[in-house]
């Protein structure tokens, strides 16, 4: 098997494939059509290629002074191999040279997968929002990563 962790910046080209694996991870699937966003100026996002095919993708608003990680997504035959973390830290990166001072996202409560991701590249639980989820019904954690001291 061919890994490419070198995540690609996401064109309008991967959009279908992306939305394929949006709705294999989540019940709320992003279309192709909203990802548009993440080829905006507002937004950026990043694929990784396993045997040519999409197996990772993560996307990132800009809000003032901060990134806002919209969803990462690893197609489940490639998890615990390194893409969710290779997508993570090219966000990350990108966030810092759009010197952006923190990093926020909501993950489900129960999701121990990528709150682990998470707690391993420095963010920290800040907060909770009651019922943010739907289908089925859950609390999100809020989670910020702060990029001041990485200056
Ligand atoms: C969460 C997710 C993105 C992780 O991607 P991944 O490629 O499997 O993760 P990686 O192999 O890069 O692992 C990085 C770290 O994440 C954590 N992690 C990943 N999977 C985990 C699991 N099943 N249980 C506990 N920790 C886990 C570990 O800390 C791991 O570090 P380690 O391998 O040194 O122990 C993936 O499980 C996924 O796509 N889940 C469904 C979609 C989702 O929930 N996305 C997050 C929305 S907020």
């Amino acid at each position: 098997m061919t890994l490419d962790y070198q995540p690609q910046r996401i064109d309008i080209t991967h959009l279908e494939a992306v939305a394929g694996l949006e709705a294999l991870c989540f019940s709320e699937p992003w279309s192709a059509e909203a990802l548009k966003l993440l080829t905006t100026p507002d937004a950026v996002g990043y694929v990784c290629f396993s045997n040519g095919k999409i197996a990772a993708y993560g996307g990132m608003l800009y809000a003032p002074f901060e990134g806002q990680i919209t969803n990462i997504a690893v197609h489940p035959k490639a998890r615990r191999q390194g893409f969710g973390r290779a997508v993570l830290n090219a966000l990350i990166r990108n966030a810092q040279e759009c010197d952006l001072e923190q990093i926020a996202l909501e993950v489900r409560a129960s999701n121990a997968a990528a709150i682990g991701l998470y707690e391993k590249a420095g963010f920290f639980v800040a907060g909770k929002r009651k019922n943010f989820y739907k289908n089925p019904a859950e609390d999100a954690l809020v989670m910020l990563k702060s990029l001041k001291e990485d200056k």
